[in-house]
């Protein structure tokens, strides 16, 4: 079954719009870990920090995350508020290979939510044509230096209505990213915990040659959730 775009999907407001504004949540260890090196990662924050990335979720017309991230931790990506939001925010996977596979918990969430899944346009079109008929929609883009081009990857969500997205990994994802500066807002939760060098990065390596080169935030919020710190940044143009 192919599906359609669901009707009255969020308008794109700005005429001059090119992609979404990002926002890149991070849940981590103090030493900035997303998971163990065996790759366990539920759960590093307590349970009123997971409760505000709920709350992110609906503030967001798009929940994004890396394909990795989908293998790993076989997620829903649905916002779980109460009330539950008016729509949820459409789950995108960022998949180069259109490898995902088809079952798991993205796929028995359709009837809720829509999924997308953005590969490269040369990548592989029978698993593309797999996912379609389990049920995603899929979009197909450029290249860039590691999967997908971010910028092509972006402007397929805006055009598919996708006005504000939050990213929430994993790591490699995260990276390309900031490396891309597109970065609006970080939302960082960290919790009292060290996980060591083992442990996956927050963010993979970004390669910069120099503390200058290094990208900048301002913070601009910190609060305290229970037992973890939930700190906001905003790019600094
Ligand atoms: N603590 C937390 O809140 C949290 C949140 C998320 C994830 N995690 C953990 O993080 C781990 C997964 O992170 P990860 O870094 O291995 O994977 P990831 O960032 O989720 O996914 C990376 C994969 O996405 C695909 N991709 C497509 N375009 C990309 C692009 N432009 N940039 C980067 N990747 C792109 C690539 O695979 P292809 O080339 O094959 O397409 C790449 O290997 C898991 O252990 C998970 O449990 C933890």
């Amino acid at each position: 079954m192919l599906r359609r775009w669901p009707a009255g999907a969020p308008a794109v407001h700005g005429a001059l719009m090119s992609r979404p504004t990002v926002t890149l949540k991070l849940a981590t260890s103090l030493d900035g870990r997303i998971a163990t090196g065996t790759g366990e990662s539920r759960w590093i924050t307590g349970e009123a920090a997971r409760a505000e990335v709920q709350k992110l979720r609906t503030a967001h017309d798009g929940v994004l995350i890396g394909v990795g991230t989908a293998r790993a931790d076989d997620p829903e990506l649905l916002a779980r508020t109460s009330p539950p939001p008016r729509r949820q925010p459409v789950r995108v996977v960022m998949d180069t290979e259109f490898s995902l596979a088809p079952r798991g918990r993205l796929f028995d969430a359709l009837d809720r939510a829509t999924l997308l899944v953005i590969g490269a346009a040369d990548g592989d079109a029978a698993r593309r044509k797999v996912l379609e008929a389990a049920g995603a929609l899929t979009a197909g883009v450029a290249r860039g230096p590691v999967g997908v081009d971010v910028d092509a990857a972006l402007a397929a969500m805006l055009e598919r209505g996708i006005a504000r997205v939050l990213c929430e990994g994993g790591g490699q994802l995260a990276a390309s990213l900031i490396a891309a500066e597109v970065v609006d807002r970080l939302e960082w939760f960290r919790a009292p915990m060290v996980l060591g060098g083992d442990g996956r990065p927050g963010v993979a390596a970004l390669a910069l040659s120099s503390l200058a080169a290094a990208p900048r935030f301002k913070r601009v919020a910190l609060r305290e959730l229970g037992p973890d710190i939930w700190e906001s940044y905003e790019r600094v143009s």
